[in-house]
């Protein structure tokens, strides 16, 4: 009887970074969180999460994932929290596992890892989750909560999920305590953000510079009027049509509002990292070049950014 109680109320949280991390320690409280990683050996994770000056000590049940036992896991709920690249391999590993009609709640940038879990796993209740909180870690045990802020969340496909899923998955969202909204087109959201995150995070991570910084350098305001020119016909083909002024202010809007802060790509690329930015620029101009449309400036950037580290591949 307990088992299946647990079956029924157990989350998964793939990807034990700095947001899963963040996630698993907020919900903790209200749900039986299981960590899903790479690590190999542990059955508890202990790690530090900081808010402000208040620094929480966690010890959380961890599983690795190439320990997993059909008979003994099952998975009604996973939330995904590795990298865009590593998305689609981390969540095929956890097939035999998956209930039939799984929630699974991405929360990675871009959107072509979204699509492509959407495409393999068909009959799962796939939701995407964009939010505005940040955190990152000192060490892989040391987790700080560096800025609040608000978590939108909306079926990736609604045609093929019922009202009572969203409203599932927002409450299991909401009970941690951070903001959340459900949105009804959460697509629009993670466009968005892929354009923004296409106009701001290379630059950062290539001049080595907060976000306030980038607009007065001369790489940005050589390239900025062809990479706005193709995120505007990126956002026409996704079907978001936004006329250049508009996606400009939103870009300068959102440079100012974030003058301070360390993108995540620069963070990356300072820590030695692989950046996500073949899921950034990289699918930008893939996406551009299929549909024969001017992409040298997303190309570029990219190539840039690759150069930088030994993330060459
Ligand atoms: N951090 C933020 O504030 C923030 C905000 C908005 C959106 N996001 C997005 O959220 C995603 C995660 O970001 P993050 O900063 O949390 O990254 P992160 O700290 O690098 O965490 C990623 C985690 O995924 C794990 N992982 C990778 N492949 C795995 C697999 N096959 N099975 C299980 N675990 C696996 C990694 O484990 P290993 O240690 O073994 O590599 C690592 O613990 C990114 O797409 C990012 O763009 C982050």
């Amino acid at each position: 009887m307990k088992e299946a109680t647990e079956v029924i109320t157990t989350v998964h949280v793939l990807g034990p970074g700095a947001l899963g991390l963040l996630w698993a320690a907020k919900l903790s409280s209200r749900q039986t969180i299981r960590l899903l990683g790479r690590q190999e050996g542990i059955s508890t994770l202990r790690f530090s999460l900081q808010e402000g000056d208040i620094v929480y000590r966690m010890a959380l049940p961890y599983l690795p994932v190439s320990s997993l036992v059909p008979q003994n896991e099952t998975i009604k709920t996973v939330l995904v929290f590795t990298k865009s690249e590593d998305t689609l391999p981390a969540l095929q590993s956890l097939q035999p596992y998956l209930t039939p009609s799984a929630m699974i709640v991405l929360f990675q940038n871009g959107i072509g890892s979204h699509l492509a879990v959407a495409e393999a796993f068909p009959d799962c209740v796939v939701f995407a989750a964009v939010t505005t909180e940040g955190a990152n870690r000192r060490d892989p045990l040391s987790v700080v909560h560096a800025g609040r802020g608000i978590t939108r969340v909306g079926a990736l496909f609604p045609e093929r999920v019922r009202a009572a899923d969203l409203a599932d998955c927002v409450a299991l969202l909401k009970g941690s305590d951070l903001k959340i909204e459900p949105v009804v087109d959460i697509r629009k959201s993670l466009w968005t953000k892929l354009a923004i995150n296409c106009a701001i995070n290379p630059f950062t991570a290539i001049l080595s510079c907060p976000n306030g910084e980038i607009t007065e350098s001369d790489l940005f305001r050589s390239l900025w009027p062809t990479l706005k020119a193709e995120l505007v016909e990126l956002l026409g083909l996704a079907g978001y049509p936004v006329p250049a002024n508009e996606l400009e202010a939103s870009v300068m809007d959102v440079v100012q509002r974030t003058a301070h802060n360390r993108s995540s790509m620069l963070q990356d690329r300072l820590a030695g990292r692989r950046t996500e930015i073949d899921a950034i620029n990289g699918f930008a101009w893939r996406t551009l070049a299929e549909k024969r449309r001017p992409h040298a400036a997303n190309l570029q950037l990219c190539q840039m950014v690759k150069e930088l580290n030994l993330d060459l591949v």
